[in-house]
Formats: structure tokens, sequence, C-alpha cells
């Protein structure tokens, strides 16, 4: 993971620097640092922990220089300390790295023979050696060069030269890497978000691709070191994505921002007076798609598998699921009938990212439904359906969950009513309860209240388990989920029917037991599940949209959503759950916005 930043100007940079960091944090947040160049000298300043304490540091003793380099860092190469933190500079070069050099205990062992001292445990600190080594000889862009070819694995990086003080080398290989234009100044970011405040003109390096930047110009290398032009996109303005506002953190902004967010995705998609939804350009005829192949990771896959009770129910189509990180390592018969879609919110996850490498490789057709739409999944696919959530910034995922489930709704829809899998008036009862979602979500979060002191219950419990059947299974998975990386509680979550072979050994005399049961076909099914867990001790609280209290002695709670379509309720039965797990670590004074050990775009495998 890890964010960078670059930036050559005709004034002092080290503000910008850590304003565009504070930006990049969701990417890593154990230390952070940044280097300039000052009267042709390198000046480093790292720190522990967040970019506020390297602010501290800078405060105290400024950067004057008006180029520099910063990056925030998510550990992989040895523990998150300033000695780890990045910059890695030595009397010549200054190095910002993102993602993970695979061979950079072979490349050290060989430096290390030759008489090269290392000061960290990291994997680039191979890169400030060679670069080094190679600056003796060549200038710094064939230094940058001759050093990539020694390097296996990814990498996003950005460099600066004592002796060449007025420019920036960035390169990229596997992790994103954005050039951004601005009068007299010129960035190296790894998003466009980075850079927002500062320019809306950005290009996208592509793999193996490098770029040398001053303050007037930015030149473009491929990967046999020929110049080439790149693309200039102008990115869109939206709302102002810094600001919390009222709320405590950007997670409790971010679910209560879901009724907007569903509207404006709704809005996007459907047309209410036609009554129809606007998807068209399919990559592959709708009538002649053999099976649906959904991918992605955490969240994003959770989302996948609500999606594929989804197309089973409402299409004819045969639909996989599968985790990224085991997608792109398995021995897959690949067909071109096949539609392959990737759901990811940033669109920078690497396992992806991988996985649709494979399949552009096997020359299948590829759909991403991200969040980012200048993301490299998005940019890399041959259609992209966004969510249109707005930047998510709290690094467990919330609005963009149910975004990318009412885009994969809506598209389940659309090719069941183009396949003929479902009459025209199926199809417009479908489109206007979705039209009832956005009111539904807004009621949902009036339960808050009760979440709060349902919260207090989890307090002293040693772990949790979240149980659903049908659609609700994934959401039991999602609550888990959320449970877990926000306020390090155990949390399992597990198809209810299953519990009988294994789980429910786990059960005793006041563990939290979250029963997810919507009034489906499964719903007598998961009442009697919820007896067993009660016969032996659990503690339930029961999250439903039935009116009818079938069950009410041994409930320790019970939530009522509003009931909407079944097929539609994941979407209200997943709120309760990022509410409680946002209580629960409220309660236990995590860090909501920034969960330890996590962030919020996983650019390393
Ligand atoms: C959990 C969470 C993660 C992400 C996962 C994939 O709250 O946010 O599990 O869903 O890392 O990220 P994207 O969707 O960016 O590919």
């Amino acid at each position: 993971m890890c964010g960078i930043i670059g930036i050559a100007s005709n004034k002092p940079v080290s503000i910008n620097i850590i304003n565009s960091l504070k930006k990049l944090e969701y990417r890593g947040y154990d230390s952070a640092g940044l280097a300039t160049l000052d009267n042709n000298l390198i000046d480093e300043k790292k720190c522990s922990g967040r970019v506020d304490e390297l602010e501290k540091i800078l405060f105290k003793n400024p950067s004057n220089g008006n180029i520099g380099i910063g990056h925030v860092r998510w550990a992989t190469h040895g523990a998150p300390n300033i000695i780890n933190a990045h910059p890695h500079s030595s009397e010549e070069v200054s190095v910002v790295h993102n993602g993970i050099i695979e061979n950079s205990d072979e490349l050290k062992k060989d430096l290390e023979a030759q008489g090269f001292k290392f000061k960290s445990q990291t994997d680039t600190e191979v890169i400030t050696v060679l670069v080094t080594q190679f600056l003796k000889n060549s200038k710094p862009l064939i230094s940058v060069f001759k050093t990539l070819k020694k390097l296996k694995g990814s990498f996003a990086l950005g460099i600066i030269f004592k002796n060449f003080s007025n420019i920036i080398i960035g390169a990229r290989r596997g992790s994103p890497l954005a050039v951004g234009y601005s009068k007299e100044e010129n960035y190296l970011g790894s998003d466009s978000y980075a850079l927002k405040s500062m320019t809306n003109k950005i290009s996208y390096l592509d793999d193996g691709e490098l770029c040398i930047l001053d303050k007037d110009n930015v030149e473009f290398y491929d990967v046999n070191q020929k110049k080439i032009n790149k693309k200039i996109h102008t990115v869109s303005d939206d709302e102002n994505i810094s600001d919390k506002g009222d709320y405590k953190n950007f997670m409790s902004k971010e679910i209560f921002e879901q009724p907007a967010t569903i509207k404006k995705c709704l809005n996007e998609y459907t047309d209410s007076l036609k009554k129809d939804i606007n998807i068209y350009n399919f990559p592959i005829d709708p009538k002649k798609v053999n099976k649906i192949v959904l991918i992605g990771c955490g969240t994003a896959y959770h989302s996948c598998l609500v999606a594929k009770y989804w197309f089973e129910e409402l299409t004819s189509l045969d639909v996989d699921i599968d985790i990224a990180s085991e997608f792109r390592y398995r021995n897959l018969k690949f067909n071109s009938s096949n539609l392959y879609i990737f759901v990811s919110q940033s669109g920078e996850t690497a396992d992806t990212a991988a996985a649709l490498d494979i399949c552009k490789k096997n020359k299948v057709k590829t759909c991403s439904i991200v969040n980012v739409v200048e993301s490299t999944i998005a940019r890399n696919c041959d259609w992209v359906l966004p969510i249109h959530a707005g930047p998510e910034i709290g690094v467990a995922s919330t609005k963009a969950f149910l975004g990318q489930l009412i885009v994969l709704y809506i598209l389940a829809l659309k090719l069941a009513i183009t396949r003929e899998d479902i009459d025209k008036k199926d199809y417009n009862n479908n489109i206007k309860s979705l039209q009832k979602l956005p009111e539904a979500i807004k009621n949902t979060l009036k339960l808050e209240s009760e979440i709060q002191l349902m919260a207090k219950e989890f307090l002293d419990a040693k772990g949790s388990m979240f149980l659903g059947r049908g659609n609700s299974f994934p959401v039991a998975l999602e609550g888990a989920l959320k449970l877990k990386e926000l306020s390090y509680l155990h949390a399992e979550g597990y198809p209810a029917g299953e519990m009988k072979h294994g789980p429910l050994a786990l059960i005793e005399e006041g563990l939290p037991v979250i029963v997810i049961a919507p009034n489906d076909r499964y719903y007598e099914k998961t009442l009697s599940n919820t007896q067993e867990v009660i016969a032996r001790g659990g503690k339930i609280f029961f999250i439903t949209d039935n009116k009818k209290r079938l069950l009410s002695t041994n409930i320790r709670f019970r939530l009522r959503v509003p009931r909407v379509d079944n097929l539609l309720s994941p979407l209200l039965l997943t709120i309760p759950l990022q509410l409680l797990a946002y209580h629960v670590a409220l309660l236990k004074n995590c860090d909501i916005d920034k969960p330890r050990n996590l962030a919020k775009s996983v650019t390393v495998e």
C-alpha cells in the first residue's frame, strides 16, 4: 500500500506535500516522511505515526526546498518505525516507494557483499543504493532504467537527485501513479485525489512507464526507454470530500450519506418515466453471455456473494464468484462467452487488478464496478459501471458496499429483461421497488439510538457470531467483518444452517449472536437455528423486517428494519450492522476511520 507524492515548483513545497500526504493517509498511516532539496542538500524528515506528527516536526524545523517527495507508509518489510519510514536517502538520491520489491533480499545480499551497508529493514532501500551506484556513470534517467531492470515485484516510485536539483523521476510497475500539471508546478501522486487541491489535469502512467518532471515540463518514457505522449484527463470536481461536517468521523458521515448516494446512483441508472435501466454497450450480447464471474476482495467480495443470489434468482445465467487473491492463482478455464466482473471501491486493489490482468491475457470480456472511475481497474476493463458513491475516506467500506449492491442488482435486472428471463411487468415492479430504497434506508438509519444500546452489550464479549441464510448470509459475513476490523472483537459470520456442523460448539452463556432474519423463504428455518443457539445460552440480537413477533422470549434485542422486496433486503439489513460495529468501536475508543494494521487501498499482494 503506501502513498507517494512529488512536487516540482518555483516555491517551497513542504506544506503542499503535507496536505497531499494527509489525503493519502487512507493508503497507510503507520509512518510518514518527506525529503526536499535545499541548497543542493537532501533535507529528509520522518516520523513514526501520522502525518500530523510530521507536520509538527516541520513546524519546528521547516523544509524550504522547491522540489520534494513525500510518503505515508503501510509496513510490509520491517516494523513501522522511524528508520523504516520513507524516504530512503543516500548522499545522492532520495526515494519514496509504494509496492513490494520481491527480490530485495537477493539484491541486498549482493550489495552487502560489495560492501554496502543498509540502515533499514525495508525492501525500498535497495532502490536507493542501486540508483546511487548507477549515477556514478550515468545520468538520472538511465540510472533509474538500469535499476528498474534489476527489480522484481511491484512499485510506484518517486526519486529526487542532489546533483540534478530540478527534476523528479517517477516510475510505475503494478502500483498506480498519476502525474498532475499546473502553472510553474508539476506533480507526482499515488492518485488524483492527492493532487486534487492543486490540479485537475492528470495523466496516468501505465505499467513499465517512467516520467521525468520539472516545474515546467513532464516527459514520459515507455519500458523501451522511448519517449511517448500521454493523454491529459480533466478530473471531475465533485463534492467537498475532505469535510466531515458535523460528523465525528468520516465513517459516520459515510453511513448517513447512504440515502443520498443510493438516490444518486439510482438517478444515474434508472429512468423512472420510461421505467427502464440506462445500461447499454454490453461488451458481449446479453443473450450470448454464458456465465457471469464475479471477483473482488473483502467487502467487495461480499457484494459479489449477495449478487450471486440475485443473478441466480433473476436470470437464467450461471454465476461463479471468487476472492481475487484466489482467482489469480487458480488453473481456470477461460471462456470468451463469460463476462468477468471486477468489483472494487478503490479500483486499485492489487489482487483484483492482477485477476483482471489474467482475464485480459486470456482475451475475455471484462467489466468493472468501481467507485473511482480514474482507477487502474476501471481504465483496464472493457466496460465500467461506476457506483457514483463519491469518495469514501473511512477505511471500513460502507456506502461503497451499498453502491456496489445497487449496481449489481441493476445489472442483473437489465440482463434479465434483455435475455427475456423476466417479463416486462416484473421488470417494472423491480424498478419501482428500487425507487423506494432511499426512503427505506433513511428510516433504517433512525434505529441508531437502539443500536447504541445494543453496542454496550458487546463491551465485555470475548467474541461474537453473525448468522443468516440465503442472501442474508453474505450480510452476516459483512457484519462480522465490520465488527472485527473496527472494534478488534472476534466475529464470525456463518450460514445459520451450517452451525450444527461445528461452530455451535462456540456458543456459551452470554455469547452475542446476531441473527439476520428477513421475512423470506428461509425465515422459519432461521428461527429454528436461532432456537438452537438460545438453547445453548447464546445472547440473541435479532434483526428482521418481519412485523410478527414469532420469537419473543430469550431475545436480548430485536430490531426491525423497513420491509422492502425480499431481494433488496440485504441493503437495509446491512445498515444496523454498520452502525453496530461503529458504536462498539466508539465505546472502545478505537480509531474509527483508521483501524489498526489496515489501509483503505490495498495495493500490495
Ligand atoms: C472492509 C474493506 C475491505 C475492502 C477490500 C477491497 O471494510 O473496506 O475489505 O472492501 O480491501 O477493497 P476495494 O473495494 O477497494 O477493492
